[in-house]
């Protein structure tokens, strides 16, 4: 009890303050329940929501094939594994997805965890020991800077580059000691702004200094490359990045995360990585979810190809409209607004729109640096090309009267 009585005086001081705050002037965004199925129009609030913050890229969360499979493997398998991969938790579902996943990235071996979150926390730490050396994009998603710390490698062995900047990384390998090797750990695609790693020119940089690749792919799965291989695939460097990590819980609309490389760097990890040998493996329906998706994706394009369509019509509606989207090169596409109010109220503004509003996600930083504050908004195959332009014009609308466009 008394351990708990700072953090309740903490919690009322330092968040609740600033919570209720928020509530009071209604800007308060976080934890906004859903009252339907994630789709790209969801009811919110007594009302219907143009979803565009999720990552439900190709649209696979309210698709019948695959709430099918899912609710099959229910009757199969029951609701959950109750145990780790490693003891009673590895059903013949888990093994026929790394299989396939396997072939699909044209990898070894792969090896699924029960989130992304946990595989990057995982993976990396059972590689980073304290005589490696790591060079990580300045802006990578928190669970790889999370997984490098778990690894305990000594600060000075952890090096930072300026984001997507080659010069940078460069200079970073130019620094590891002789007879030293790095590994180097980018997202694919940045979780915030939606631009692409330089997979490329990193594989050639790792070839020059020796260095490995690791690349998390959580937002380029489904999106980039030959039938949505990503990255590695998108640039045909994938025989040169020794690592492709990514989540079921984005394109493969469901839970869960992987590791896809060789036999060597799959079996380390299945007999190390403490996130999967000390957490239950992931629920069959979940893993039947993403094995039916990928039966309809590895023969079917169309459906990322009507994800680029409509991207680009999301796109085009905000540039001309005068919005900042950065350097988006995917369907994340953020509007730049550069100040935590003006961002709040946009986002209200949008969530409160009558007949039909618009979700967005606000952020802030530390997940962008502070001046870069943005509403990220993602798009996906399921959207109708006038669901993208009304949405355009209610974004465009509110962000007229808030002045963050002319
Ligand atoms: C780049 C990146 N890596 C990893 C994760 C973690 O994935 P999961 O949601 O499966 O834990 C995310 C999810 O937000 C992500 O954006």
């Amino acid at each position: 009890m008394a351990f708990f009585e700072k953090y309740k005086e903490r919690t009322e001081t330092e968040l609740l303050v600033e919570v209720r705050m928020a509530k009071e002037l209604g800007i308060y965004p976080y934890f906004k329940e859903l009252n339907s199925e994630q789709g790209p129009i969801v009811a919110m609030n007594g009302r219907e929501v143009i979803m565009l913050g999720s990552n439900n890229y190709l649209g696979f969360t309210t698709d019948k094939r695959i709430k099918n499979a899912a609710k099959k493997a229910i009757d199969e398998f029951g609701v959950g594994s109750t145990g780790s991969r490693l003891l009673n938790g590895t059903m013949e579902l888990h093994v026929e997805l790394e299989e396939r996943l396997a072939n699909f990235f044209g990898t070894e071996e792969a090896v699924i965890f029960s989130t992304g979150m946990q595989a990057n926390l995982g993976a990396l730490s059972c590689f980073l020991g304290k005589d490696d050396w790591v060079i990580s994009d300045e802006q990578n998603h928190a669970s790889i800077i999370d997984g490098i710390r778990l690894g305990g490698l000594p600060s000075k062995h952890k090096k930072i580059y300026k984001h997507n900047d080659m010069a940078d990384l460069e200079r970073c390998l130019k620094e590891i000691p002789e007879g030293e090797h790095a590994l180097i750990v980018t997202d694919g695609v940045f979780s915030m702004h939606g631009d692409i790693a330089h997979v490329d020119v990193i594989t050639e940089l790792s070839e020059k200094y020796g260095a490995g690749v690791y690349v998390d792919d959580a937002h380029a799965v489904g999106v980039l490359g030959p039938n949505g291989r990503g990255t590695a695939h998108h640039f045909g460097v994938e025989k040169k990045v020794d690592i492709i990590m990514g989540t079921f819980s984005k394109s493969f609309a469901s839970i869960g995360g992987y590791v896809a490389g060789s036999s060597s760097i799959c079996q380390w990890i299945k007999h190390r990585a403490r996130s999967l040998i000390f957490s239950a493996s992931a629920p069959p329906a979940s893993v039947a979810s993403v094995i039916a998706i990928l039966d309809i994706i590895e023969k079917d394009d169309s459906i990322r190809q009507k994800l680029w369509a409509n991207t680009k019509r999301l796109r085009d509606g905000y540039l001309a409209a005068g919005f900042d989207i950065g350097k988006s090169e995917t369907p994340i596409i953020p509007i730049i607004v550069g100040a935590d109010m003006p961002t709040f109220y946009l986002f209200k503004n949008l969530f409160e729109e009558t007949p039909r509003s618009v979700y967005t996600n606000p952020v802030r930083a530390p997940a962008v640096p502070d001046g870069g504050q943005l509403l990220r908004t993602s798009c996906q195959a399921s959207f109708d090309f006038d669901t993208l332009d009304e949405a355009v014009e209610i974004i465009t609308k509110h962000g007229k009267a808030l002045e963050i466009i002319k």
